[in-house]
């Protein structure tokens, strides 16, 4: 029996921890600068709402969603979550977390699941953080979750990536756009994959998004939303870009994601290090979203960003040395090993993280362990030591050695 995790899930591995937990850190960190709250939801939720946020006509719900039955008697059907977005949308209304605070700034970070085919940067089982900022119309609000997306990237140490911005109107001025698409797509339909003729009728503005070459030069003479905004929604584009000042984005006409609650202002953010998954992360505003799901009227903005494809990029610059542990406790003689494991113990209350060799090694093995572990200091143990109450203090650094009472040794590793 070959039971291998299944395609397209990933263990993290212990040697893989460390890169996690920098980025993890960071974004604690940058969330907490850009004053976002942490917010945990279910891992699956009713299929009814994916369906309803994300939209009946894309990819994810048509697709890509893992559901299954709930095993109750009331027949409902879940689906694990594809994105968090639709999730936390329903708590905050569920919870009425709006009445409180009438402007809410929400991070999360969690699995999402998808039944795409796996490849580099695209997994079943996938990691993403991101922000919702909900309650406000403001176009500063869109501006400050891209840097917010930024800044995390910059505290990473990723700094090869591009932003895509564009605006997809509301639904007084997409109607419009819609059907000016569709007349300046027909003429070249038939030259267009199945994937485009299927979505001309469902979901025209998809036709933009399409992958294949030929079908992207084919959409670059076709009209951008940006010409047809209305009043409205060119205003907001527009702020949204003075409130970008300095930071290098580009217009991109073809940028129209692939989930339906988006309203206004979209983006993405790519890297060339990625190669053909290239989305860092993405985002946009919702403006009718929270109403839909039986909310007030409030208008959101945020985005969610792959830890996986994040953790690509991260890999091209510098690797960070892992974390050096306080000491490793070794013993002279095996008779000396009781000795050693209390004082690796009495040193760990202490607060100092250490570590020994149990396989009773010789010591020149033992310093082996003491340097693979990466340990700054050797806490040496033989008779003489035990009779005395001190210990041997080896800097693995410096190799200076010397002897001190324990307390001593306790005060000198905290310290150093
Ligand atoms: P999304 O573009 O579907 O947006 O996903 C966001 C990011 O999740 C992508 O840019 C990518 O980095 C990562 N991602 C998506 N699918 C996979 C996969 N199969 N394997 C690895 N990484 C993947 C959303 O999910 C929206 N909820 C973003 C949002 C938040 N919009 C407003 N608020």
């Amino acid at each position: 029996m070959n039971l291998s995790a299944p395609r397209g899930t990933q263990d993290i591995l212990p040697q893989d921890i460390h890169n996690w937990r920098r980025l993890e850190d960071a974004l604690r960190k940058v969330f907490g600068r850009f004053g976002y709250e942490e917010i945990r939801i279910p891992v699956f939720e009713d299929v009814r709402l994916f369906n309803r946020a994300v939209g009946e006509v894309t990819d994810i719900v048509e697709k890509e969603m893992y559901t299954f039955a709930s095993g109750g008697e009331d027949g409902d059907t879940f689906a694990l979550r594809p994105e968090l977005t639709a999730g936390v949308v329903r708590a905050l209304v569920e919870h009425n977390l709006l009445n409180n605070n009438p402007f809410m700034k929400l991070w999360y970070a969690g699995p999402a699941f998808r039944k795409e085919r796996p490849q580099k940067g695209r997994y079943r089982q996938f990691h993403q953080f991101g922000v919702e900022a909900i309650g406000s119309m403001d176009p500063y609000v869109d501006a400050e979750t891209v840097l917010t997306l930024t800044t995390i990237l910059k505290e990473v140490g990723v700094t090869q990536y591009e932003i895509h911005m564009n605006s997809i109107g509301c639904p007084n001025c997409r109607p419009a756009y819609r059907e000016a698409l569709k007349q300046a797509a027909a003429a070249t339909l038939k030259e267009r994959c199945g994937n485009c003729q299927r979505r001309f009728d469902r979901n025209i503005l998809r036709l933009l998004d399409c992958k294949v070459e030929h079908d992207r030069e084919l959409s670059k003479q076709l009209p951008g939303m940006f010409e047809m905004l209305c009043a409205d929604c060119k205003a907001h584009f527009e702020k949204v870009q003075s409130a970008l000042a300095g930071v290098p984005f580009t217009l991109d006409k073809l940028l129209v994601r692939g989930l339906d609650y988006y309203t206004k202002t979209v983006y993405e953010v790519t890297s060339p290090l990625l190669g053909s998954q290239d989305a860092l992360g993405a985002g946009g505003r919702y403006d009718n979203l929270v109403a839909e799901l039986g909310g007030p009227k409030a208008s959101g903005v945020g985005f969610a960003a792959g830890f996986e494809r994040v953790l690509i990029a991260m890999s091209h610059g510098e690797a960070p040395k892992p974390p050096a542990m306080d000491f490793f406790v070794i013993y002279v003689e095996d008779k000396n090993k009781g000795d050693a494991f209390r004082i690796l113990n009495q040193f760990r209350q202490a607060g100092l993280s250490g570590a020994m060799d149990f396989e009773s090694r010789r010591m020149k093995a033992q310093f082996r362990e003491a340097v693979r572990a990466n340990a700054r200091f050797a806490v040496i143990l033989g008779e003489d030591e035990v009779k005395k109450g001190v210990v041997k203090l080896k800097n693995l650094t410096t190799t200076e050695e010397k002897e001190v009472a324990l307390d001593e040794a306790v005060r000198r590793l905290a310290s150093s």
